[in-house]
Order: C-alpha cells, then structure tokens, then sequence
C-alpha cells in the first residue's frame, strides 16, 4: 500500500502496579469517601455543576498536596506519564514533569459527564478505583472531527484507528493518558453502583 497513516493520537492504557491493586485501591476509596464527607464546598458545587455526583474539582483540586495516600498515588502516576511523554518523543531533558492537579469523581447512577478537555496541561488521565460491571468507559473523540466538513461517515465495519470515537473501558486500577487536548466524556452511569475515578493534569517546567 503507498498511503500510510501520519499524526497519530496516543492513548496509554496500563495497570498502576504489577501486584497490591487490590489492597491499594480499597485503601484509596476509603480516603476518597473521606474526602467526599470532610469536603462541603466541593459537595454543593457538585450538586450545581455535576448533577447526582461528587467531584472535588472545584474545592479540592491538589489531593497530592493534602494526602499521603494521594501523594503516593501521584508518584506511580508520574512513572506512567514519563513512559507516555518518551513514547511521544517529547523533549524533557533536563526538565520536569510535575503534577499540577488531582481530584477525585464519584459517579452514582445516572450521572455523566459531558465531553471537554483539561486547559492549562499537556497530559492529563484518569485512574480507576471502583469500577461496578457495566459501568460506564472513557469515550474520547477524533480531533480532526470539526474538520471532517463534507466527507463521507465511515462504514460500520470501519477499522477502529479509522472510526471518529473510541471507549476504552473503565477498568479498577489501569491508569489511562491522553494529550490534554484530546476531547473526551463519560456516558451515564447507569448501573446502581458508583462509579469511582481520580483525574489529573501534568505540566512540565
Ligand atoms: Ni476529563
């Protein structure tokens, strides 16, 4: 074939740790529902901005900062985004990757969250720590999509690096990254279960 494909767009997709997720994650949920009870401020922005859920996006955005347990999240988090930046070939010698915010998400039955993308950073991802059967994934969206203009939809069957969205599934404990510029949602849960991620931006300097 004389066409090959150029300008790809990375997503990572591990697990945190090769062994202890279990016990790390019922560690980690325990100190998110503490967070959820101490975090008033956050628990009624919440129910204005995020309907049915909690998020600590508003109040308490540098849980890194406030919790051993964070802190020791965010330094396995760092491994990964080193290993994604070098896959990117980006240019970090002698600079440094440093985490610029971490909140937490817990989604009830039918909340959602509607596509955006995280300004201000240049990889940003999500770990899953609870991740009830059938919730729902991580949809992310072409972004060449607006420029699409008049071409033709892609077929059914369309390879998946050809189609215009990708669900990667919510997984309790794989760390997924992405380019903080890559638009991306989650559908509503509608399991009766919550659903329970942390989110995090990464700057370097
Ligand atoms: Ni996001």
């Amino acid at each position: 074939m004389s066409s090959r494909a150029w300008f790809p767009t990375y997503i990572y997709h591990e697990p945190l740790l090769r062994a202890g997720l279990e016990r790390f994650n019922s560690e980690l949920a325990d100190e998110c529902h503490r967070i959820r009870d101490y975090d008033a401020a956050g628990r009624r922005w919440s129910a204005k901005n995020y309907p049915g859920g909690y998020t600590s996006y508003a109040s308490l955005n540098r849980l890194h900062k406030i919790s051993s347990t964070f802190a020791r999240l965010e330094r396995r988090i760092t491994l990964h985004v080193r290993r994604f930046a070098r896959q990117l070939d980006l240019d970090l010698r002698s600079r440094e990757v440093a985490m610029s915010d971490f909140w937490l998400n817990i989604m009830p039955e039918h909340a959602a969250h509607s596509l955006h993308l995280h300004p201000l950073s240049f990889v940003s991802g999500t770990y899953y720590v609870v991740t009830p059967r059938g919730c729902p994934g991580l949809k992310f969206e072409d972004p060449r999509l607006s420029r699409f203009m008049a071409a033709p939809p892609r077929t059914a069957t369309a390879r998946p690096a050809n189609r215009t969205h990708i669900t990667y599934p919510a997984r309790a404990g794989h760390v997924i990254l992405f380019e903080s510029w890559l638009r991306h949602e989650v559908a509503p849960n509608r399991t009766a279960a919550d659903r329970l991620s942390v989110s995090f931006n990464y700057h370097w300097s």
